[in-house]
C-alpha cells in the first residue's frame, strides 16, 4: 500500500493530480489490457446495452467514464444517488450528466423516499454509527435496493475495483464470473491491477475532470456521514465506516458470493 504519497504538504494548496499521478512500470499494458477488456464489455450478452457502469463518481471511476466515451462504446453510466452524497460529488454528477453522450448516458438511481423517511423516523439521522446492522439496513435502503432496480435486465457491470484498495479486494480479478449464477451478471474490473500513482496518472495526463474531495485527502468517495478524509500512514479504506473494524467496511455491493 502507498502510503508516502498520501501526504499532505502543509500549507500548500494540493491538487491530487499533482501528489499522486506516478505511472508504474507496466502502465501502457496495463492501458492497453483495460481497453480490450472495456470492448470484450460492450460486446458481452445477447444485445448491445445490456453491460453498464457503475460510478461513484471517484478517481477510478471517472477514468472508466473517460474510457468508454474516449473508445465511443455503447455502455451506459449508472450513479447511485444515496440522498447522502456530498455536494462536491453532486456537482461533479451534474457536470457529467451535462458532457453524456447518447451512446454513454448517465443514469442516476435513488432510494425509494418512504424507506429513507421511515428509517430516518424510527432510528434517526446517524442510527449508523450506533449499531452495524442498522449500518447496513441504511446501506440496504440507500444502495443496495437501487443497485437491484439498475442492473435489472442486464448481463454485466463495470466497477472501479483494484486490487491495491484493502486486503478484503486483493485477488479482484479482471473478469468475475462468480455473480453469473445466481444473478446472471458478469463483473468487469478493468482496473484491477492498476495502481492509485496510475489512476492519477491518467486523469493527469488526459486532463479528467475528477471529484475535488481527492484534493482534500479523500481516496474513496462514500456517503457523506460515513467517509472521511485520511491522514499519513492510514491506508487506504480507512476513512470508509471507521468507526468499524476493518473486516466490516464493505456496505454490500462488492460482497462476493
Ligand atoms: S463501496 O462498496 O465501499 O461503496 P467503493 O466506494 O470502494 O465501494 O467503490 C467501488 C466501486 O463500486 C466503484 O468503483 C463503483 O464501480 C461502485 N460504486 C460505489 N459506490 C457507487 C455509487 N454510489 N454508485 C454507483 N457505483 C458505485
Ligand atoms: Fe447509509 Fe452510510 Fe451506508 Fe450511505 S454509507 S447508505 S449513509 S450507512
Amino acid at each position: 500500500m502507498e502510503t508516502q504519497s498520501l501526504i499532505a504538504r502543509p500549507h500548500a494548496p494540493t491538487r491530487a493530480p499533482d501528489l499522486y499521478a506516478r505511472a508504474s512500470a507496466h502502465y501502457a499494458d496495463k492501458l492497453a489490457a483495460t481497453k480490450a477488456l472495456l470492448h470484450q464489455a460492450a460486446e458481452h450478452g445477447q444485445a448491445p446495452g445490456q453491460v453498464v457502469q457503475a460510478s461513484s463518481l471517484g478517481a477510478e471511476d471517472v477514468v472508466i467514464t473517460h474510457l468508454i466515451n474516449a473508445l465511443t462504446l455503447d455502455i451506459s453510466v449508472f450513479v447511485l444517488e444515496t440522498g447522502a452524497l456530498h455536494h462536491e460529488t453532486l456537482a461533479l454528477l451534474e457536470r457529467t450528466q451535462a458532457r453524456a453522450t447518447a451512446r454513454t448516458p448517465v443514469h442516476v438511481y435513488r432510494p425509494a423516499a418512504e424507506s429513507v423517511v421511515h428509517f430516518i423516523r424510527d432510528h434517526g439521522q446517524n442510527a449508523m454509527y450506533r449499531d452495524i446492522d442498522l449500518r447496513k439496513a441504511c446501506c440496504n435502503i440507500r444502495k443496495m435496493e437501487p443497485l437491484a432496480r439498475a442492473l435489472t435486465g442486464k448481463s454485466g457491470w463495470i466497477t472501479g475495483l483494484r486490487r491495491e484498495q484493502s486486503n478484503a479486494r486483493a485477488d479482484v480479478p479482471a473478469v468475475d464470473a462468480s455473480e453469473v449464477q445466481t444473478k446472471g451478471l458478469t463483473k468487469f474490473n478493468p482496473l484491477a491491477d492498476w495502481t492509485w500513482g496510475d489512476v492519477w496518472h491518467y486523469i493527469a495526463a488526459q486532463n479528467v475532470d475528477y471529484n475535488p474531495l481527492h484534493d482534500r485527502f479523500f481516496p474513496s468517495i462514500g456517503c457523506a456521514p460515513c467517509t472521511r478524509a485520511i491522514s499519513v500512514g492510514e491506508d487506504f479504506r480507512s476513512g470508509r465506516w471507521w468507526w468499524e473494524s476493518e473486516a466490516a467496511k464493505e456496505c454490500g455491493l462488492h460482497v462476493r458470493n
